[in-house]
């Protein structure tokens, strides 16, 4: 059976460098294809010298022959989307007969995003953190039959009964949190604009995939988030609305998962994490300012401070184990010229005086080496407590931004490279050493 179906992952808490990834990958590809999450992503993507932060147009959309597809799995804020499509017809990119979005695909409106907002600024201090891009709530009133689909504004009057049901049910929540109600003249009317930009491109992309798979033509999966974010599988409450993890091209775009060849797991180089929740390799020293500020960790969506750490590879063994990855990318390595001493975590350490007596969540005794934290089935109260067990490296201060073989990276580069394939016993096939699309090094 041909497999032409691969799969990109980000195997941390997002922002691993995912776009860069598919830009370079979608030279050879005939269709990339988005199949969860909404504009909580931010995959940048740099051709040419020019910077495009794309939130829903799959990254492959600059390599002319490669076709994008936003699938089912993928909820849709039209004012962003339409935002993306203008920017890119003022470029002068073609997208009529290449972009294709899903007629499942949900819609992002207007109450989720103040929802959204609502619930966070109600948490207090507890806050999640989410990008407020209405994502959890737009997820689960997909989830509880209350969701609208872009294919139901082809029908006007059909749409505005059901937004208007909506929104008012919506409001009277959005009362009890004293929110101001949502101006439903007012949405209905710039939705209505929005909708002529957006209606071209919506199609029937379960039958594309399929008569795409069935020509086997090459197809890459764009993963948004990342597996320490997916819905089941992270420390929840601290993840994103929908599943992130590879399975997810099943429900999310209709392919059948054992047309997969290749499931890709892109590393960072050391982690990233935005909004609360456990993050056992933070630093909060001088060092994680240094990385933070040279690793520009800024968001590519709400613009925050990313909190910065080194790198998890017991978080990174667990994304992959439950991915199946095949192949490893690694990223922003260049960053990490010039700190003289590098870390990786590869265990934890729970302090005695922090295990709970009912803990029955983490299967190990207090003060011991945990090899393997069950991220998957981890309480975050736990997780928060565990202090890294790391390994050391010795640093390098060469710019490797332009060096094209492996042979050529420092010797103390080549190191830590080896050192992660062989804890996560799975080969490293691209190095990426830089944010420009012909900065990387191939592994064969
Ligand atoms: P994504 O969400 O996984 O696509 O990642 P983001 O685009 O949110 O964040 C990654 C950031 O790192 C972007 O600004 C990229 O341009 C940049 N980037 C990607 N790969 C590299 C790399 O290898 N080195 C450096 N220095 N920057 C990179
Ligand atoms: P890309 O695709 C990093 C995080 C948010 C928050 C949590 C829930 O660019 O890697 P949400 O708005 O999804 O309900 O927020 O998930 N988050 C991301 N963090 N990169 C992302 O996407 C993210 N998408 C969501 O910061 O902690
Ligand atoms: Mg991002």
């Amino acid at each position: 059976m041909n497999k032409t179906v691969s799969v990109l992952v980000g195997t941390q808490w997002g922002d691993e460098g995912k776009g860069k990834i598919v830009d370079l990958l979608a030279e050879n590809k005939d269709f990339v294809v988005r199949f969860q999450g909404g504009n909580n992503a931010g995959h940048t993507i740099i051709v040419n010298n020019k910077k495009y932060p794309l939130h829903l147009i799959p990254s492959g959309i600059l390599n002319p022959k490669a076709n994008c597809v936003i699938a089912n799995g993928v909820i849709l804020d039209l004012e962003v989307l339409v935002s993306e499509i203008e920017m890119f017809v003022k470029d002068g990119i073609k997208l009529r007969d290449r972009l294709f979005i899903s007629d499942r695909c949900h819609l992002i409106l207007p109450y989720h995003k103040a929802l959204d907002i609502a619930y966070e600024n109600a948490r207090g201090k507890g806050k999640l953190g989410t990008t407020g891009r209405g994502i959890g709530p737009a997820y689960s009133d997909k989830a509880s039959y209350n969701g609208i689909r872009i294919y139901e504004l082809k029908d006007w009057d059909l749409f505005v009964e059901k937004f208007k049901f909506q929104t008012k049910i919506k409001n009277e929540i959005l009362k009890t949190f004293k929110v101001a109600p949502i101006n439903i003249n007012k949405e209905l009317k710039k939705i209505s604009e929005l909708r002529k930009t957006v209606l071209p491109f919506v199609a029937d992309t379960y039958q594309l995939l399929q008569k795409a798979i069935a020509q086997n033509k090459t197809i890459l999966m764009e993963g948004a988030q990342a597996v320490m974010l997916d819905l089941d599988f992270s420390p929840y409450p601290y993840c994103t609305g929908s599943n992130t993890i590879p399975g997810m091209v099943n429900t999310g775009a209709g392919i059948p998962v054992q047309k997969i060849g290749n499931i890709l797991g892109v590393v960072k180089a050391y982690t990233s994490k935005v909004g609360s929740g456990p993050f056992p390799t933070e630093l909060i020293d001088k060092t994680g300012v240094g990385l933070q500020q040279k690793g520009a960790e800024f968001g590519t969506t709400t613009g925050r401070a990313r909190r910065v750490g080194w790198l998890d590879l017991e978080a990174v063994k667990f994304a992959c184990e439950v991915s199946g990855v095949t192949e490893i990318a690694i990223t922003k390595i260049d960053i990490l010229s010039g700190f003289p001493k590098i870390k990786v975590c590869v265990g934890y350490e729970l302090p005695p005086s922090v295990i709970p007596a009912s803990s029955s969540v983490i299967p190990a005794k207090a003060g011991i080496h945990i090899k393997k934290i069950p991220y998957s089935s981890c309480g975050y109260l736990e997780l928060e407590k565990l202090t890294p067990i790391y390994k050391e490296f010795s640093g390098w201060d060469e710019d490797i931004m332009k060096v094209k073989n492996f042979k050529d990276l420092p010797k103390n580069c080549q190191d830590y490279v080896r050192f992660i394939e062989k804890f996560l016993g799975v080969p490293i096939k691209l190095i990426s050493t830089g944010p420009k699309r012909e900065e990387y090094i191939k592994i064969i």
